[in-house]
């Protein structure tokens, strides 16, 4: 792939996948990394002060209003060559989480963040993604690619703990989203697929995980770029594995 943009790099996987996908023989040229408070991304500016494919843009992904102006940049910037792929990673939990504790504010603020964000993202970047897509054939992201962070906790069908509420119902709406998104982008050329991380050692995941970062980005990396149209409106997990809706 020429080109990347990552939701969420300043910490936790977004980072991690930014700093793996700099040290591979052959990075993308372009890399874009979105955070939301840039003088709280000392690392991620870091790896942009070294490496020169790393471009950086501040956004809080909330406010929808501004995609226009992140498209725009990242236009000039890839030109007639388009946005090969979209990794929607950025993504929040909620505390409460029990039927009992569960409460309005943490279910619609999380469906916001990991649900209608990605969604609005991904139709904003249509544009470049076509663009994209229509300079080569076949399905992959050498071509044209959305990739939405979801979790293994959004599956219906391995939900044996229940509660999770906010979270459960993001991820499993996202993997709704990410099917109909598979079907409607399908005559455009362009790849979708939701991925599952594993359980890892971030903020989110916390110090008893049992993956680390690198682990798991080399691993995504891996399986992204092995992406072909029977990964299309698939459940993967960061391994390749098809996981259970
Ligand atoms: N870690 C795991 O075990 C695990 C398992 C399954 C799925 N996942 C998924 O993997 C993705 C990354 O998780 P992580 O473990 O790396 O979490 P993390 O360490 O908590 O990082 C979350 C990232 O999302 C960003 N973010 C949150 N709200 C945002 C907003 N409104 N605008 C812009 N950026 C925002 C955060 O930015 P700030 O620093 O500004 O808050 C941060 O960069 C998420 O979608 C998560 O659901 C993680």
């Amino acid at each position: 792939m020429n080109s990347i943009l990552i939701t969420g790099c300043n910490r936790g996987l977004g980072l991690g996948l930014v700093q793996h996908l700099t040290q591979l023989p052959n990075p993308p040229e372009k890399i874009f990394a979105t955070c939301r408070d840039i003088t709280k991304a000392q690392e991620l500016r870091k790896i942009a002060d070294e490496s020169k494919n790393v471009h950086i843009i501040e956004v809080d992904l909330k406010d929808t209003h501004r995609y226009a102006e992140i498209v725009d940049t990242v236009g000039k910037n890839v030109g007639d060559a388009g946005l090969n792929v979209l990794f929607n990673n950025a993504g929040i939990a909620a505390k409460y989480t029990r039927i009992g504790m569960v409460k309005e504010e943490q279910l619609t603020d999380v469906y916001f963040v990991n649900t209608v964000v990605p969604i609005m993202l991904t139709k904003a970047f249509l544009p470049l993604l076509k663009k994209a897509a229509s300079k080569k054939q076949g399905m992959g992201v050498q071509r044209a690619a959305v990739i939405n962070m979801t979790s293994i906790i959004g599956s219906i069908e391995d939900n044996t703990m229940g509660g999770f509420y906010p979270y459960r119902c993001s991820k499993t709406a996202l993997n709704a989203a990410t099917k109909s998104m598979s079907i409607d982008l399908l005559d455009d050329g362009i790849l979708v697929a939701c991925m599952h991380p594993g359980w890892v050692r971030t903020d989110m995941g916390g110090a008893n995980a049992p993956m680390d970062v690198e682990t798991s980005v080399s691993d995504m990396v891996r399986t992204i770029q092995g992406l072909n149209e029977s990964h299309n409106g698939k459940f993967l997990q960061h391994d390749g594995k098809f996981l259970p809706w």
